[in-house]
């Protein structure tokens, strides 16, 4: 089955968390293309992932591709103090910090990373704040970074569920850009694409949009 090895892996990894965390942490790699993101990753990066949730996707980077420093960022405390001790029992070996943020000034470690990820959070920013939030990443971020974006297509049909499954779980409607908007947007901001992908899991329509500094 799809994400089953990562479900695997995680399966036996939440103990304290709230149900629905659990359950996000789980069961995310069933609904979400693990493996194309995993495929940016080396064991030599330094990975920094913003709006890192409970941190399992740092964890997979962890046990799957041997990566050994990770930074993660997140606007809600309990998720951090799940990433925390998530990595405190499971990521003995590595050098991580996961942070708390104002959903706005990055921290400075994010331009000592060579992998920025940017996992299904672009949406749950006001549509009127994305363009100075990529802006932000780009200006920080180093020379030689690669910036993962992975959302979810508003020109898809498909795009409804994922504003039901963020009603859902979030308690509030997606502000999904289309495809072609983010290529657009980056673009402009100065970004150079590398690769995309737009794949559908499930119901979800995802696309990924890998790119670095001109
Ligand atoms: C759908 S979850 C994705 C979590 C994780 N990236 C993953 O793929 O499993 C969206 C996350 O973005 C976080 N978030 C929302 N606004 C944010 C912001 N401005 N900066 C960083 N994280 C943010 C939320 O707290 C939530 O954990």
């Amino acid at each position: 089955m799809f994400g089953s090895k990562y479900i695997k892996y995680l399966s036996d990894k939440t103990k304290n968390e709230s149900f629905i965390d659990r359950l996000k942490i789980k069961f995310r790699p069933l609904i979400f293309p693990i493996e194309l993101l995993l495929r940016q990753v080396n064991s030599g990066d330094t990975i920094f992932d913003i709006g890192s949730g409970s941190g399992q996707f740092a964890l997979l980077a962890v046990h799957f591709k041997k990566v050994k420093e990770v930074y993660g960022v997140e606007i809600k405390q309990q998720l951090v103090l799940n990433a925390n001790n998530l990595f405190k029992q499971h990521a003995k070996d590595v050098n991580y910090k996961f942070f708390q943020y104002d959903g706005g000034n990055l921290p400075k470690e994010i331009n000592s990373a060579t992998k920025i990820f940017l996992n299904d959070v672009l949406h749950h920013i006001p549509t009127t704040n994305q363009v100075a939030f990529l802006e932000n990443i780009y200006n920080q971020m180093d020379a030689n970074a690669v910036f993962i974006l992975k959302d979810i297509d508003a020109s898809s049909f498909y795009v409804y569920f994922n504003k039901l499954h963020d009603l859902i779980f979030a308690g509030e409607i997606g502000k999904e850009l289309k495809f072609s908007d983010a290529i657009e947007i980056l673009e402009r901001i100065g970004f150079q694409i590398l690769d995309t992908n737009r794949k559908n899991i499930a119901v979800y329509p995802h696309y990924t949009i890998i790119c670095k500094k001109k």
